[in-house]
């Protein structure tokens, strides 16, 4: 796991090999006709399960923001069990390193046969059964997953995904310097992965607060909410230690009951729109006597103070997600070691 932690800068770099030119990402990435289909889609649903189905949440946003298209996402074992209304022009979008989850399978098996516009495989494996049998696919070129928690994999296919709601949003007229933002941090994106694996002995220290706890919370807002979800997943996986994530603005509807200091609070600060929002849940959570441990970006204004706080170098609407997932990566691995979890460490 660690040493597929560490590989995210080659991957992610050799993810976006040959699909960015010129300051704009090829639309040749979908393959012959792509400039039609983009223009031709009203609405993208993503289904997918697991880590992957966190990837499909904050490509959610992505595609609504960047692209204005309406998009919807969804686990694939719910939705393989109900009747979708599928609206004209929808696009079918599934995410799976393996290409051989039986529910995403499922999924697509039945997609095909409710109207919708196209397939769209977002994957790992090229001879997989997905890659197989979607209309159109896009790489992740993570490599082989070994390790049991899925890491690479994660970023590869955030990298993918930005790049195909870019696309879409140039088709559909986006802000130019928006575009041109998010395209250049796609570019930087690989080293500044590099940037932030550096952090790993701060984040190993702070591990050690988790080492005899049972429970964690994990918050954050907008994109940033999946990225709480996916820490949530990584910490439980391979800890045991049972970890939940909630939209921090959630929290004074049940779980602050829950807060207290047996219960870390991670939350997840990047320097955006809804800081402030996030801002004032953190006072929540310290009326509650919360122990809070922040990860913000650096250059917050706000005078967030908690147990700890680790600061990330500045990112943007794109680079964002996938920076704030690398501590919460290298935190799970970290407690898992501490906690015995990684016999032969
Ligand atoms: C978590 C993890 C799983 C997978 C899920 C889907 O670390 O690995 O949640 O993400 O089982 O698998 P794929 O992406 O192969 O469809």
């Amino acid at each position: 796991m660690l040493k597929e932690i560490h590989e995210q800068p080659q991957v992610i770099a050799e993810t976006l090999e040959g699909r960015i030119a010129g300051g704009k990402v090829l639309n040749e990435i979908l393959g012959v006709g792509a400039s039609e289909l983009l223009q031709q889609t009203q609405a993208v649903h993503i289904v997918a399960c697991g880590t992957s189905y966190h990837a499909g949440l904050v490509a959610r946003y992505w595609i609504e923001t960047l692209a204005g298209v309406p998009c919807t996402t969804e686990i694939a074992s719910e939705y393989r069990y109900r009747q979708p209304v599928v609206q004209p022009g929808t696009l079918f979008l599934t995410i799976s390193q393996s290409g051989e989850t039986a529910d995403t399978l499922a999924a697509l098996k039945m997609a095909k046969s409710r109207g919708y516009h196209a397939e769209l495989a977002v994957c790992n494996v090229p001879e997989s059964s997905l890659v197989r049998e979607s209309r159109l696919v896009l790489m992740t070129r993570a490599g082989p997953e070994i390790g049991v928690a899925s890491t690479k994999a994660f970023t590869t296919q955030l990298a993918t995904l930005a790049l195909f709601a870019l696309a879409l949003g140039k088709v559909k007229g986006m802000d130019e310097g928006r575009y041109q933002r998010g395209v250049r941090q796609l570019e930087t994106l690989p080293s500044m992965v590099a940037d932030v694996l550096a952090l790993d002995p701060q984040i190993k220290a702070l591990a050690e607060h988790f080492v005899d706890k049972e429970h964690a919370l994990f918050l954050g807002r907008g994109t940033h909410w999946p990225i709480a979800m996916e820490g949530a997943l990584k910490l439980k996986e391979i800890s045991y230690i049972h970890a939940e994530a909630y939209a921090a603005g959630e929290l004074k509807h049940g779980p602050l009951a829950l807060v207290d200091a047996d219960m870390p609070v991670i939350a997840i600060a990047p320097n955006d729109h809804l800081i402030d929002k996030l801002s004032s849940n953190m006072e929540e959570v310290r009326a509650r006597g919360g122990r809070l441990y922040l990860f913000v970006e650096q250059g917050i204004k706000h005078g967030l103070h908690g147990e700890s706080v680790l600061t990330l170098p500045k990112c943007g609407e794109i680079s964002a997600p996938v920076l704030f997932t690398i501590p919460l990566q290298l935190l799970a691995y970290h407690v898992a070691v501490l906690r015995g979890m990684m016999p032969g460490l």
